[in-house]
């Protein structure tokens, strides 16, 4: 299936079971469950999923601190991935954020994570620096931004 035809929506408590299970397959459980509840709950965080149906495809999460987004977690379910879904949310995620005064948009990503740092770079995120050791495995984070200028027209 082309990713285009998936719907795009804002992620409350409804699809926490599926944000877990989803977490579980692509991220290893990156969040418990209290995390996920928090996540979906907290009206300064935006939480959006790619659907197919009933069936969730992808999550991408921020945070809006004054005029900065922290982007906190992105994933695409394993058999779904490399037909844009990830742009796709990052996309919206961060026109999301800009219409709610974002002006620049951050996040970590481990320095081996070629998917993910191709991703980034291709949708204009810069590495800014490097936390040596970041991860619980040793590897290293890279410090990602992008600035969004007012009025920038980004669509989905
Ligand atoms: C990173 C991730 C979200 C990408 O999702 P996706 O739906 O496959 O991404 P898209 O199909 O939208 O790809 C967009 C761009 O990302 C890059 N990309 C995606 N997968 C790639 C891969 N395996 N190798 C190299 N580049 C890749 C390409 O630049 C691609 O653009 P292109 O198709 O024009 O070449 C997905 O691989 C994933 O869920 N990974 C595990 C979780 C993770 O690492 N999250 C990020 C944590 S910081």
């Amino acid at each position: 299936m082309n990713g285009s035809s998936l719907r795009l929506l804002c992620l409350d408590s409804s699809w926490l079971a599926a944000c877990l299970a989803l977490d579980r397959r692509a991220l290893d459980g990156f969040w418990s469950e209290a995390q996920w509840q928090r996540e979906l709950a907290e009206p300064n965080r935006i939480c959006l999923g790619l659907v197919n149906e009933a069936e969730l495809r992808g999550f991408v999460c921020g945070w809006l601190v004054v005029d900065e987004l922290q982007i906190t977690a992105l994933a695409v379910d394993p058999d779904h991935r490399q037909i844009g879904c990830g742009g796709r949310l990052l996309r919206a995620l961060l026109t999301r954020a800009q219409q709610q005064g974002a002006r620049r948009a951050t996040l970590e990503v481990a320095a081996d994570n070629a998917a993910a740092r191709a991703l980034y770079a291709a949708e204009g995120f810069k590495t800014a620096g490097c936390r040596s050791r970041y991860y619980s495995d040793g590897r290293d984070a890279l410090i990602q931004w992008l600035e969004l200028p007012p009025g920038t027209g980004r669509c989905d």
